[in-house]
């Protein structure tokens, strides 16, 4: 069976299939059907291969009930989208035995994103969440390099909506980037908005969450964007793909959890376990059903899409008796390298090579936070199973030794020292060379007072001491029309006192300023921005993610940046590239990325409890000279606030 690395045609759709098929479409809150089969896929042996054409039949078969396809492709790929008709059609045709057509043409890939809330079991407990299409995780969106998207997103839940396509560049475009507030007003309840924009320049691993409260916590999925080129991965084509989206999950509603933690002005609980593409998997009670599976045959090479999208859990990541072979990160491609765990912050993705070169038998996946500060945390294991070809169901999977201790520090420093970009002729690592505009921002904690809070204090973050507000509007549009009193734009270079950032904790006079103020660059800025985490309540580390443009994190360190000493020892050859790194607890990163992209841009920290707390900023990169320098006027549905 052919479907691999290439466009195919069906039904004259343009198709991008993935390596394999993802259990996600098996996904067991889909149906009693879906959930027999999910079941029989868990426990029968003979038929235990989720990517086996028989199961992939069943469960296009299964989906297309569910969604019941009317005739017509293009319909269907409009009307239900979600890529899963798309996928179906390819799936039906392709085990058949129809020929597929091989194109690599630059295509419109259209989906609709039915935002609904749905009810969803996980550990012995139902509740209702947000969901899209019903799925939990949501749909992969499938595109290729050049492609335009069209995502139609129809809000039929209670809650205000927006989308991030975390790690899309989004050129010029930042209407379709997503965060509320700072490129949109949400999509309120029975309202729609058209996500357009291309693919340009990038390949590989992304992700889309929504960008607004907390409800990324269920609504989330991959963006796999194949290379242009059929079979063009600068590595060997593994024989089949899968993703691994890594989540966190709460037994109790999370938007009231964080309203009540507000309230008290003290972080929510942590969450109760954490999932494989939606799964704890069989070391959680109720959950031998909810267990991701992958079926391997000995000898093949499998190419794993791994993605954190945890709100508030960096993730070490390992597969019991197997190396991983790092080939990609952000969609990036790097320097492969050899390694026993990955570390995976919220907002990362992370593609993997694995060889099934054991002897044949059951393996388990797993993943539990990485904590080297004082800070409670979810530490519970989520598990899958990597399953040998043959291998009955009935035997106990073998859990990995490899996943490094909570809090290994050093795994953590080490790992990240392995990073490194591909820098090829072809996938070039372009650094700025040269700095116009040197920035310093501390990253901190801090208490403001609360009167209504438990200890009259909320606990507040803050970038060079300003907890940045939300606005009642879009940034953006306030930009682009030129509004006043919506924002400043005298957002600081450096802190207002240099202190010293990583001695012992500071918990006096943790007060932070308030407001909307974002830092001006103008067009094609080269921009070199140290993040220097402190110890103002408590050392952190801190996944800090850009919007709108990958950077180069050309340096980092334990204790406090010296900037007399330690730009000597950038890496300005091969950094890694990418769109969120982890700044480390107690130390710092320096990151270096062009201003070429004009708009509004967010940078926050994506653990979604410092976000909230105000661990953010945006960037207003003006626009160039030229016309195709300025950003692109709104489209017409964006929405009203
Ligand atoms: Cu993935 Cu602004 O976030």
């Amino acid at each position: 069976m052919l479907i691999r690395g290439l466009t195919l045609q069906c039904r004259s759709i343009e198709l991008d299939p993935p390596i394999g098929l993802q259990t996600g479409l098996m996904n067991d809150e889909q149906g009693n059907r879906s959930r027999q089969l999910a079941l029989k896929l868990m426990l029968k042996s003979s038929s235990s291969s989720s990517w086996s054409a028989a199961a992939k039949e069943e469960e296009a078969a299964a989906e297309e009930e569910r969604l019941s396809i009317p005739t017509g492709g293009r319909t269907m790929a409009i009307q239900h989208g979600s890529g899963l008709g798309l996928l179906h059609c390819v799936i039906l045709l392709c085990s058949v035995g129809f020929l597929c057509f091989i194109t690599a043409e630059a295509a419109v890939k259209k989906y609709q994103f039915n935002v609904q809330v749905k009810n969803v079991s996980r550990l012995c407990n139902a509740k209702p969440i947000v969901t899209v299409n019903g799925m939990f995780p949501g749909p992969t969106i499938y595109a290729r390099e050049g492609d335009q998207v069209l995502i139609n997103v129809t809000n039929s839940a209670q809650y205000n909506m927006s989308i991030h396509w975390h790690g899309l560049k989004q050129f010029r475009n930042g209407w379709a980037d997503g965060p509320a507030y700072i490129t949109q007003c949400p999509i309120k309840p029975s309202n729609s908005y058209t996500y357009a924009f291309n693919i340009t320049g990038q390949r590989g691993t992304l992700w889309w969450h929504a960008h607004i409260l907390w409800l990324r916590a269920t609504v989330y999925g991959a963006i796999v964007i194949m290379p242009q080129t059929p079979a063009q991965f600068p590595f060997p084509q593994p024989h089949q793909e899968t993703n691994i989206i890594l989540g966190e999950w709460w037994n109790s509603d999370v938007e009231t959890l964080v309203n009540q933690a507000n309230q008290l002005g003290l972080p929510p609980p942590s969450s109760d376990a954490h999932t494989i593409n939606g799964k704890p998997g069989p070391l959680f009670p109720c959950s031998e059903k909810h267990t991701f599976a992958m079926e391997v045959e000995s000898g093949k090479t499998y190419l794993l899409r791994i993605i954190n999208a945890a709100l508030n859990d960096e993730l070490f990541f390992a597969v019991a008796g197997h190396t991983m072979t790092v080939v990609e990160i952000d969609a990036v491609y790097t320097k492969p390298f050899a390694t026993r765990a990955i570390l995976i912050a919220p907002g990362q993705t992370t593609n993997v090579l694995v060889k099934a070169d054991q002897l044949p038998d059951r393996y388990f996946m797993a993943a539990k936070p990485f904590m080297d500060a004082p800070v409670p945390v979810d530490n519970k294991t989520v598990t899958a199973i990597l399953q040998y070809k043959g291998i009955s169901t009935a035997i106990l999977p073998k859990l990995p030794t490899s996943l490094p201790a909570s809090n290994d520090t050093k795994f953590a420093l080490d790992y990240a020292s392995k990073l490194k970009s591909l820098n090829t002729a072809q996938f070039p690592a372009n650094v700025p060379l040269k700095v116009d505009r040197h920035m310093f921002y501390t990253i901190g904690l801090g208490k403001n007072p609360c009167p209504s809070c438990q200890n009259d204090t909320k606990i507040s973050a803050s970038l060079n001491n300003i907890t940045f507000v939300m606005p009642k509007v879009g940034l953006l549009q306030a930009h682009y029309f030129n509004t006043s009193g919506v924002f400043k734009t005298d957002f600081p270079d450096r802190p207002p006192k240099s202190f010293n950032y990583t001695g012992a904790p500071l918990t006096a006079n943790l007060a932070t300023s308030l407001g909307t103020r974002l830092s001006k660059l103008a067009f094609n800025t080269t921009v070199e921005l140290v993040l220097q985490d402190t110890n103002l309540l408590t050392v952190e580390s801190h996944p800090f993610h850009l919007h709108g443009y990958n950077f180069f994190v050309v340096g980092t360190g334990v204790g406090n940046f010296d900037q007399t000493k330690d730009p000597a020892k950038f890496n300005l050859v091969d950094p890694p590239e990418r769109n969120t790194v982890g700044v480390p607890t107690g130390g710092w990163t320096a990151i270096r990325f062009r201003a070429d992209n004009p708009g509004v841009w967010f940078m926050h920290c994506h653990l979604e409890l410092h976000t909230m707390w105000g661990l953010k900023m945006a960037f207003v990169v003006e626009d160039g000279k030229s016309p195709e320098q300025k950003v692109l006027p709104p489209p017409s549905d964006l929405p009203p606030c």
